[in-house]
């Protein structure tokens, strides 16, 4: 996908078809009167039709008539004031799904009054827009089949108009955009495939390849360094299945070396290439989406080659401990006591709590390699789902500041978090008799509790993403399909740029 950007008006631009988006009830005044006059009403025609009202991502497909373009797709943004940087991302990839299945090579983005929301920075809207159109023409449909009816169409040159502004300032943002996009994609795909196809080895072997493209060092710890370190969490969850256990540890920049914030930030993802809960088995019934347990450590994984390709040398960890949760005779059973990498005893009460478990222990061994601040990203719990659904992930962090810091991130990426606290109070309730603490006590607050345990193995300011809702989407929406949304990606993109001295 080219991208270009011109500066000319949208009825100048020639093109297959021409997006117009549409915020709040359409008002045919400046650019839109001129619009809707070359097409000889068209526009004017589809609002009294009642095809414009603000309603969130609806389209309508209009003939051109004098324009030289093959057709033009409105899309609404809803209402003005819901007008959010989530929302322009979503119209840019919904204006890409809407074309699925049809013959569309060449596309034209104009910008519109969208900037108008975001103090007139065009520039921050082109990208997001190039993101969002990136990320709509993902199909997860295509990973293993040659061809999908209705796929968005795989375009060769989008155009990104934007009248009276500086080109060269949308350039580069619809670069950064692109790449952002692209890296999301990357995340989604590594997230979708089957756990017969990804195993915690293939995994390794990707982010081996990942690294190699983008320069960065990789070191990979197997099954036996990682029993000789001490990573008793790591192990009990890996130990159950044939696949052997892969931590898998990814730095840009020199080791030890500090960002120009002062920080060497660690992003973790969860990696459990299939999560059938182990000994503690889950039930059957949707048991397949467990192959998307690995969600957290595909994100990280291709948010530091992201980082990599924006801002080359910007010092970054990410840790990616893979397992594959199964049941077997080498499992971990309920009640089995193991020692932490930091030295503290556990028992694991429940084995489907194991997120929590590969998740200590590879926070721990971040900081052993010099991270100052660490993020984590897990489809830890089904019950952050159940709270928030697929649309806000749950954030936890400690001191408050670090916790700003990553929401921030968030708000500069349009993802939506909202934090969740960790009640000191709960952490009796995962007292041991054996141990220093149990995996997974009583079911009230379980989500809060999943939060207190993962605090328990870092010293250094920490965040934890909960994406057990938002990782995967059960069935396709206006702007995405079903599967892997790549949610996290941009907010850990953007957390690390902070750092960066160039970019
Ligand atoms: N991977 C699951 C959480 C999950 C479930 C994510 C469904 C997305 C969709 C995790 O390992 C798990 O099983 N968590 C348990 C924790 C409990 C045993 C304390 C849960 O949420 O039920
Ligand atoms: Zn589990
Ligand atoms: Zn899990």
């Amino acid at each position: 996908m080219q991208f270009r950007v011109v500066t000319d008006q949208p009825w100048d631009v020639q093109t297959d078809l021409l997006v117009v988006p549409i915020v709040g009830e359409p008002s045919f005044t400046g650019p839109l009167d001129e619009l809707d006059r070359r097409t000889g009403g068209e526009l004017r025609a589809l609002a009294a039709f009642g095809e414009l009202r603000p309603k969130r991502y609806a389209t309508a497909l209009a003939a051109p008539g004098g324009l030289p373009v093959g057709r033009v797709l409105t899309v609404s943004a809803g209402d003005r004031d819901g007008l959010d940087r989530e929302v322009v991302h979503h119209l840019a990839a919904a204006a890409e799904r809407r074309l699925g299945g049809r013959t569309v090579r060449r596309l034209a983005f104009w910008l519109g009054d969208l900037a108008d929301r975001f103090e007139s920075d065009a520039a921050l809207v082109a990208g997001i827009v190039a993101r969002g159109l990136v990320e709509g023409g993902y199909e997860p449909g295509t990973i293993y089949r040659e061809t999908v009816e209705a796929a968005p169409p795989s375009l060769d040159e989008v155009t990104i108009v934007a009248p009276g502004t500086d080109r060269a300032a949308l350039e580069a943002a619809v670069r950064r955009g692109q790449i952002i996009g692209e890296g999301a994609n990357t995340a989604r795909t590594l997230a979708n495939r089957a756990s017969n196809d990804v195993s915690p080895l293939v995994l390794a072997e990707e982010a081996r390849a990942i690294a190699e493209h983008h320069g960065l060092a990789i070191e990979v710890i197997g099954p036996d360094r990682a029993t000789e370190l001490g990573m008793g969490m790591f192990m009990a969850v890996g130990r159950g299945s044939d696949n052997p256990p892969q931590l898998i540890v990814l730095r840009s920049g020199r080791e030890g070396e500090t960002d120009a914030l002062g920080r060497h930030l660690a992003i973790v993802g969860k990696g459990v290439c299939f999560d059938s809960g182990g000994i503690s088995i889950k039930p059957s019934e949707r048991m397949e989406e467990m192959k998307m347990d690995k969600t957290g450590a595909a994100t990280v994984i291709a948010a530091i080659a992201t980082v990599a390709r924006l801002a080359p040398g910007t010092p970054l960890l990410a840790v990616a401990p893979a397992v594959e949760n199964m049941p077997g005779p080498h499992s971990t059973r309920p009640g089995d006591v193991v020692r932490a990498l930091n030295g503290k005893w556990v028992e694991i009460t429940n084995t489907d709590a194991e997120g929590r478990l590969i998740l200590g222990d590879a926070l721990t061994y971040a900081e052993r390699l010099g991270a100052t601040h660490l993020v984590d990203v897990a489809t830890l719990t089904g019950a952050v789902g159940r709270a928030f659904g697929n649309l806000v992930t749950g954030a936890f962090g400690t001191p408050q500041d670090w916790y700003e810091a990553v929401a921030a991130a968030g708000a500069r990426a349009g993802e939506r978090y909202t934090q969740i606290p960790l009640v000191d109070d709960y952490v009796a309730d995962m007292e041991s008799w054996y141990a220093d603490l149990q995996n997974a006590g009583p079911a009230e607050a379980s989500l809060v509790k999943s939060g207190l345990f993962i605090r328990e193995f870092r010293t250094r300011p920490w965040a934890h993403l909960d994406i057990g809702g938002t990782a995967y989407f059960r069935k396709p929406t206006a702007y995405a399909p079903r599967g892997a949304t790549g949610v996290t990606h941009a907010t850990l993109v953007e957390l690390a740029l902070a750092g960066a001295r160039s970019a």
